[in-house]
């Protein structure tokens, strides 16, 4: 996805943004809270991602056992449905009521809507429990939100034996065209391991790396950016 921020930068999300062409999307910094900035991003536009899952998350969940997943940020729902087309019983979790609405009315055109729940709350005021087989958090990016708070969430919601996935920007990365001003909000690997601890129990680390993709700018143009890739596995 490519979404215009306040700033005039562009934004480049694992999904491909339909409508990056008709200009950019605000990202609306200016709100104090998480659900008017986002809940206004989504309203911009009737759709805003592809519904197509993010790539990494297929990458690294495809050979991973279905059990109870976790979406943390799950947006307009895309990695929700996928993993419950694999046999995922699946949280997703967002602060925008808007995303989550537009997610499940997406779900309900599969044969899975009954196989997720969808949960509108603020990751700020919200403490996990270590119940789930699999937590993602793709693009976990928000002004509001530390990455370090976010993915350490995610972390703690991880049940022993299973696996966390997280993917996000690389702050050194972003796509030519990007003029984005807020490379706090993106971590690297080395960054993420120091965050979580990775050199120690309970986890084993089975990817920490990045990789580049391909990604289309806002005029059509080809362009390149850096995920940062973890999966890490909670021992049991
Ligand atoms: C950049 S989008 C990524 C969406 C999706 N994971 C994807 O890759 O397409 C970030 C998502 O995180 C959600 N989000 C941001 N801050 C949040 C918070 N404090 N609590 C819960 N969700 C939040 C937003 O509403 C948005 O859907």
């Amino acid at each position: 996805m490519t979404e215009k921020t306040h700033d005039g930068g562009t934004h480049q999300h694992g999904h491909q943004h339909e409508g990056a062409q008709q200009g950019g999307l605000n990202l609306h910094k200016d709100a104090d809270n998480a659900v008017d900035m986002w809940d206004g991003m989504y309203r911009e536009r009737a759709k805003i991602w592809s519904g197509n899952p993010n790539p990494q998350l297929v990458a690294e969940v495809a050979g991973l056992k279905p059990g109870k997943a976790l979406d943390l940020g799950s947006g307009e729902g895309g990695d929700a449905i996928w993993l419950a087309q694999q046999g995922w019983t699946v949280t997703a979790l967002d602060v925008s009521a808007v995303a989550l609405e537009r997610a499940a009315a997406h779900a309900a055109q599969t044969d899975h809507a009954d196989k997720i729940i969808w949960q509108q709350q603020d990751l700020a005021e919200w403490t996990p429990e270590p119940v789930f087989d699999l937590v993602s958090a793709q693009f976990l990016h928000s002004p509001l939100l530390p990455w370090r708070d976010s993915v350490a969430l995610a972390a703690a919601a991880v049940a022993p034996g299973g696996t966390l996935l997280i993917v996000g920007h690389h702050p050194h990365g972003l796509p030519s065209w990007s003029h984005h001003h807020d490379s706090g909000m993106f971590f690297t690997p080395e960054q993420l391991a120091g965050a979580l601890r990775l050199d120690r129990e309970p986890w084993f680390v089975n990817v920490l790396t990045d990789r580049a993709r391909t990604v289309t700018g806002p005029n059509g143009e080809s362009g390149t950016t850096l995920d940062t890739v973890l999966r890490a596995t909670k021992h049991a």
